[in-house]
């Protein structure tokens, strides 16, 4: 099998937003609790966060961290997660049914990530609370001294603002399952009226609106529509979450989830568009793709309504991934990176123990899943622009997306027009080898490395021994590898059965 991907630096999608290889940390499972936090841990600084996480977050090349939710914000009071911890009071977190200690709150995660050189994105409780508390908030992170709100986070001992820009207006509100879930009209003018309150006490910030759940979602569509008639010029995004899994062993459709996250994009951009067509608006809305990620949502999470009441740290949903699911993640990215122009915030949920690319045993190591590895390297690899790449592969028909392309590819672009860095991105969902031609007319290539990590057959088991023979099976470094001919204007790749390079 055969495949060509035509590319010139002079044909360019879009800038990357850095903001694009985000990640996200809720108050779920051990998310925080023996993972980015555990006094108790060897390797704690002085704050109790956990060194050998952070390292690791820096290596997987996390720009951004979304915070505290997910469903958990949709019930959160960030007020009692403020102030002395000695008089924090518990409570039941009724999004994961796990009694929610309160030890760490929006001060230490803000400082976190301020330490660590990570941008925080702040979701805030449109859920069971409303305007008053969320512009609360943000005159709590960002105001200076003079009112009640920056007043009460300078007696909490941070003078400075934390200048957090990015805010999400609520979590999965046409959700069902969410605490506090409303219909589309309810949501949209709640969401504009909480939005025009937060950007009265900053101007600076940028608004996320909810979009749907996922694309399944009964109300997808009509919700976008109907949500951003009341806040489309109030608001710089909206959101998409999608998680993708393999379903009753239909291999096909689960390698071809990046079209269906593709199509999903170009959906969400249709409807976007409509509303800024019906009110002739030169405005864009943009994509926060806040979560996305492989879960084994369907086939192994009993349900929030079946969760047992438990305390901290709770294990909830560690899924445990496997190569397959890292050459699913590596696709993902090619689709997110070819929609540059239109996403600029995305987020892998996430971040660590809970559906993460990082695990942790409490007081023991910290180890890196299977999709660690192409995240790792799109974040590293991907820089400047994203190229507008002809591909042409033959398709492959699944039953849950019907034809999808054999080969997918992204490739970005830093530097000058006529001498630059090209990062490639190529993805096979075939179990044969298959060579790609990459055709760059005019333009000569020296080789660089990287990586490439190949599916397996095998189930993934648990454990930190799992994760070593993993990386050991599956990924592998390259140098020039897999380039078997490049010439002025061509480049021969040759791409392992069912891998992401
Ligand atoms: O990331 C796990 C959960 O998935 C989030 O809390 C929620 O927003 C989504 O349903």
């Amino acid at each position: 099998p055969h495949a060509t991907v035509l590319l010139h630096p002079d044909f360019r999608t879009g800038a990357i937003d850095r903001r694009l290889f985000g990640s996200f940390v809720e108050h779920l499972g051990r998310a925080v609790y023996t993972g980015i936090y555990e006094p108790e841990h060897a390797t704690a600084d002085e704050h109790g966060f956990r060194r050998d996480v952070a390292d690791l977050t820096h290596e997987l090349g996390v720009t951004m961290v979304r915070y505290p939710g997910g469903n958990f914000v949709s019930n959160y009071v960030w007020e009692d997660g403020v102030g002395p911890v000695e008089d924090r009071k518990p409570f039941i977190d009724l999004a994961w049914r796990t009694v929610e200690p309160n030890l760490v709150g929006t001060d230490e995660f803000l400082q976190w990530a301020e330490r660590e050189g990570i941008e925080p994105m702040m979701a805030v409780n449109l859920g069971t609370r409303g305007v008053a508390a969320a512009a609360a908030l943000v005159e709590y992170c960002n105001g200076v001294a003079g009112s009640r709100w920056a007043d009460l986070r300078i007696a909490n001992g941070r003078e400075e603002p934390y200048g957090v820009t990015l805010w999400c207006l609520g979590n999965e509100m046409d959700g069902p399952w969410q605490i506090g879930h409303k219909d589309a009209h309810e949501y949209g003018k709640l969401a504009a009226e909480a939005g025009k309150a937060m950007k009265l006490v900053d101007p600076s910030i940028e608004l996320v609106v909810c979009g749907s759940s996922s694309m399944q979602m009964e109300t997808f569509g009509e919700w976008e529509q109907t949500v951003l008639s009341y806040t489309y010029d109030l608001v710089d995004h909206i959101s998409m979450h999608a998680y993708y899994e393999e379903l009753d062993g239909d291999r096909a459709s689960f390698l071809g989830s990046a079209t269906g996250m593709d199509r999903f994009i170009r959906r969400v951009v249709a409807s976007a568009d409509a509303v800024g067509a019906r009110k002739r608006s030169d405005k864009r809305i943009t994509i926060s793709f806040d979560e996305w990620n492989v879960w084994y949502l369907e086939s192994r999470f009993p349900g929030e309504t079946n969760l047992p009441l438990q305390h901290q740290p709770a294990r909830i949903i560690e899924d445990v991934y496997s190569g397959l699911d890292a050459v699913v993640v590596g696709d993902l990215l090619v689709t997110l990176l070819n929609h540059a122009d239109r996403v600029p915030v995305a987020c892998l949920a996430q971040l660590v123990n809970v559906i993460a690319p990082i695990m942790t045993e409490p007081g023991g190591e910290a180890w890196k899943q299977p999709t660690f590895h192409p995240f790792a390297a799109t974040a590293r690899l991907a820089q400047g622009d994203a190229l507008d790449v002809r591909v042409q592969a033959p398709t492959l028909t699944t039953r849950r997306h019907g034809d999808v392309p054999t080969v997918t590819a992204a490739v970005t672009w830093a530097g000058e027009p006529d001498a630059g860095e090209l990062g490639v991105f190529l993805v096979n969902r075939t179990a044969e080898p298959v060579e790609v031609e990459l055709r760059h007319p005019g333009v000569a290539l020296t080789l660089g490395g990287g990586v490439q990590v190949t599916a397996d057959h095998e189930p993934a088991v648990h454990g930190p021994a799992h994760a070593a023979k993993v990386e050991a099976e599956h990924v592998t470094t390259l140098d020039a590898a897999p380039v078997t001919a490049t010439t002025t204007g061509t480049t021969t790749v040759r791409l392992a059965p069912e891998s992401w390079t």
